[in-house]
This record gives structure tokens, C-alpha cells and sequence, in this order.
């Protein structure tokens, strides 16, 4: 019986398949545009849509275990579908900001708390893994190190502890296999805390570039998020900055409890991305 990993192409979903690859699992992984699937000759492709419930029937035939995507625009579709497949456990990528009380009423933390709610009440069987903040989100950066050796950061001095996608995935798989109990739905952090200041001097090491920061107001953030992100979404995002930069950002040792080794420091991240900075 197969693990279906939906979103086999993303960030996180793409070591969800490779270590469900080398843990000896049968992996089959959608997309929603089977022409951009560039995916291991092991896994069976099909294609799936959370948003259109003709697709995710076929996707879930015959599946008993699968990694979700947060549906966040709307989960009627697949717990419509999860409920006709004889499903044993689905992992859902789900955010940190669930746990955390300063992030009551945030969008984003919002969005999913909602999903969250939907599958509870689904009566699917179902684990949240709750990563806090992606190292890949240093990826937005890249642009601007590659054309002017600068990043620009409202509250350069906010802390955070990025977590590497591959632990994500790491303790997804673990989940996904039985490996891990309810610690797996705990807070999910890297294991140091630095500051954003910091990380773009790891990124710089890791290119060998000396890289300038210049500091943006929260209105200068505001305008220059709000050229790729929805007005709500600027907001919730600034929420965070904000509270990380007023110390709200812990970092857990919820990799270790799960995988009994150390979370990827954010250097080694740095390291294995810098094609993206150079
Ligand atoms: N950024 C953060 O700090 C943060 C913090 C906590 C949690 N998270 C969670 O992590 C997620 C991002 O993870 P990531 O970096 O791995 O994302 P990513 O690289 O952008 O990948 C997203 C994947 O989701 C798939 N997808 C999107 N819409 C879909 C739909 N309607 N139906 C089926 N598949 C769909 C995409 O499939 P295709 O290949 O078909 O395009 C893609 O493979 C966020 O959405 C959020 O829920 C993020």
C-alpha cells in the first residue's frame, strides 16, 4: 500500500518522498501539472488538485497514508474524498503559529487553526506536524544578494530559529511510518535562535560575499511585501517579525526529541542553497 505525498514537488514535500524512498515505503506523488513533474523513477505520478474533488478520488485509491499541504483555501474537497479511501494516517503540514497565544487572531496562524479544526472534526485520522519558520524563507532574499549584495529587513535584530525543510520532512516521515508519537505535532523549530541580521551573514559566509543590510520601516515593509503578498497577508507576516523582534520566537528541541539528532544548523542550510544566492 502506497503513501501518498500531495505536493511531491514542494519545498518540504520533496524530502517527504525521498526519505519515504530510502525508508523502503511505496510512494506515490501528486502534482497538479503532470508536465512539471521532475520526480524519482521510483514513485508513481498522478495528478491531484486539493481544490477540484474529481482529481483527488483517484489520487487516494488504494492509499492508506498520506503527507497534506494545508488546504487553506478550503478543505471540504479532500476530507470530502479522505472519507470514501480506507485511509490509516494523513500528515498534514500544518504552521507553529497554531500554538502560539500571541499569534491569536494572525491570518495566517488562522488560516491554519482552520484547517486544523476541519480535520478534528472530521473524524479522519489525522497528526499536525507545526513548523514555526522555514530556513527557505531566506530564499526571498535571494534576488536582491544576486543582484546588489544586499538585503533589505524591517527589524534585522528579530529572532527566530529557522528549521531546515529536510527536518520538516524528516519528522513528517517519521510520523508517516509510526515512528513518532504526539511529540511529532509539537512546536517545530531549528535549534538556534538568530537573529535575521545573522542569517544573512551565514548566507554571505556560505558565498563568500560580504553582504549589506539596509534597514526598512514597518511602512517601507509594508509596500515592498505588499508587491507579492495579499494586504492581509503583509499584515500577518509583520505580526511575526514584530513579535520575534520583542523576543516571541522560541526554538524547541523538537527535532531532537523526534529523530534523536540534532536539527541542520541554519549555516549548513546557507551552505546547500548558495547556488540560490550566487
Ligand atoms: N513559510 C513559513 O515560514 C511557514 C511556516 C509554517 C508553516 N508553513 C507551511 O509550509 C507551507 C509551504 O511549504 P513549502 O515551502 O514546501 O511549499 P512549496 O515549496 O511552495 O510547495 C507547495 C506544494 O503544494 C502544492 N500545492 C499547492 N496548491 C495545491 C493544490 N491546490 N492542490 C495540490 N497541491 C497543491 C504545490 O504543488 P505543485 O507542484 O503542483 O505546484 C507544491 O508542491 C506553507 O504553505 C505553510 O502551510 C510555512
Amino acid at each position: 500500500m502506497s503513501t501518498l505525498v500531495i505536493g511531491a514537488r514542494g519545498s518540504v514535500g520533496r524530502h517527504v518522498v525521498d526519505q519515504l524512498l530510502a525508508a523502503g515505503e511505496s510512494v506515490r506523488a501528486s502534482v497538479r501539472d503532470l508536465a512539471s513533474a521532475d520526480l524519482p523513477a521510483e514513485v508513481s505520478v498522478v495528478v491531484a488538485d486539493l481544490t477540484r474533488p474529481d482529481t483527488l478520488k483517484a489520487a487516494l485509491d488504494g492509499v492508506r497514508k498520506v503527507f497534506l499541504y494545508a488546504p487553506v483555501g478550503g478543505t471540504g474537497a479532500f476530507i470530502g474524498a479522505a472519507r470514501e479511501a480506507d485511509l490509516e494516517r494523513i500528515v498534514l503540514l500544518s504552521s507553529g503559529s497554531v500554538l502560539l497565544p500571541y499569534a491569536a487572531g494572525n491570518a495566517i496562524a488562522e488560516e491554519h487553526r482552520s484547517v486544523e479544526r476541519a480535520l478534528d472534526g472530521s473524524g479522519l485520522p489525522w497528526t499536525p506536524i507545526r513548523p514555526l519558520v522555514l530556513a527557505n524563507n531566506a530564499l526571498n532574499w535571494a534576488h536582491s544578494i544576486r543582484t546588489e549584495g544586499i538585503v533589505r529587513l524591517v527589524h534585522p535584530e528579530a529572532v527566530m530559529a529557522p528549521i531546515h525543510e529536510r527536518d520538516i520532512a524528516a519528522v513528517a516521515v517519521a510520523a508517516l511510518v509510526g515512528e513518532a508519537g504526539e511529540e511529532a505535532g509539537a512546536l517545530l523549530t531549528g535549534s538556534e535562535l538568530l537573529s535575521q541580521r545573522r542569517q544573512v551573514e551565514l548566507i554571505g559566509a556560505a558565498i563568500d560575499k560580504n553582504l549589506q543590510i539596509e534597514e526598512l520601516s514597518e511602512s517601507a515593509a509594508r509596500d515592498r511585501f505588499g508587491q507579492f503578498e495579499k494586504p492581509y497577508i503583509v499584515d500577518a507576516i509583520l505580526e511575526f517579525i514584530k513579535a520575534a523582534a520583542n523576543g516571541g520566537s522560541p526554538a524547541t528541541g523538537t527535532v531532537e526529541q523526534v529523530l534523536r539528532r540534532p536539527a541542520v544548523p541554519f549555516a549548513q542550510w546557507a551552505r546547500e542553497h548558495a547556488a540560490d544566492f550566487r
